[in-house]
């Protein structure tokens, strides 16, 4: 096959990574994709970054399996525990892309005295956030905070209600917070609120959501590698994950814009 025409592999604990896949779409519209999202072990976010490789790697074969050219990690989480150690043992096969160097090159241009970074606790206390800031931008002070309700808060449709402004307000008066010139939303959930949250700030803060930033670092690593789907008659995009609900079904619709039929990939026993 012409590896133009092979599809982009993307990953999440979830579903939360539709929302990277959703920019994909609009940002590259010949690109098929084939995503898998890890309903099964999800939340990735309380879990050790052991595990997260272990489930990383299964996923990254079940995707190459599809023959993808590319293999992008859609969830913070797996990024700050896998990127690394996926890279090292696939890169001969496929390019992996995560969802946090896009970002901090992005911050690292932009020379903002002050950001703040939100995400899970995994991805937080990895401190990988920080510590890739502090090298590519070591003027830059970065305050971190694990907000843990967002996931949970988003997907149980709490966005525009009381719950959630007591919620976002209550994680986002942190003083820490008080003095930042951005704030990355380091989880692939949070773009769902990234209004709510412009909000609190009274729109006075860069809120950066990774989706739309990683999907043009992707353009830019398939225009390098001559990888670039021109084609437009494209195939279909594929859509697992390795527990299937109807809950899993309704909350997908959320973060994915565009047409979605979940299948179950059982990749576990
Ligand atoms: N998608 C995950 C992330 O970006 C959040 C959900 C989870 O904890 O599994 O970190």
């Amino acid at each position: 096959m012409d590896n133009r025409r092979r599809p982009i592999g993307v990953f999440d604990s979830g579903v939360g990574g539709l929302t990277v896949a959703s920019a994909i779409k609009q940002i590259l519209p010949n690109e098929n994709i084939v995503y898998f999202g890890d309903t099964a072990h999800l939340p990735y976010g309380d879990k050790s970054a052991e595990a997260i490789k272990g489930y990383s790697h299964r996923i990254t074969e079940f995707l190459l399996g599809y023959d993808a050219k590319m293999i992008l990690i859609a969830c913070n989480s797996a990024s700050a525990s896998a990127y690394e150690s996926l890279k090292e043992t696939y890169s001969g096969r496929a390019e992996i892309l995560d969802v946090i160097n896009p970002v901090v090159d992005y911050i690292a241009n932009k020379g903002f005295h002050s950001v703040g970074v939100i995400g899970t606790k995994r991805t937080i206390s990895s401190g990988t956030y920080s510590d890739k800031i502090g090298t590519a931008a070591s003027g830059t002070k970065v305050f971190s905070m694990a907000t843990p309700l967002f996931v949970p808060m988003i997907e149980e449709g709490f966005i525009f209600d009381d719950i959630s402004n007591a919620i976002i307000r209550t994680y986002l008066s942190d003083p820490g917070l008080s003095n930042i010139e951005a704030l990355i939303l380091g989880c692939t959930h949070y773009p769902i609120i990234r209004n709510q949250i412009s909000k609190f700030f009274n729109f006075n803060i860069e809120v950066v959501d990774s989706a739309r930033i990683v999907a043009v670092r992707l353009r830019e690593m398939l225009e390098s590698e001559s990888l670039l789907n021109d084609s437009s008659s494209r195939g279909k995009d594929l859509f697992f994950v390795s527990d299937y609900t109807e809950y899993f079904e309704k909350i997908a619709r959320m973060f994915f814009e565009g047409n979605l039929d979940l299948k179950r990939a059982d990749i576990w026993t």
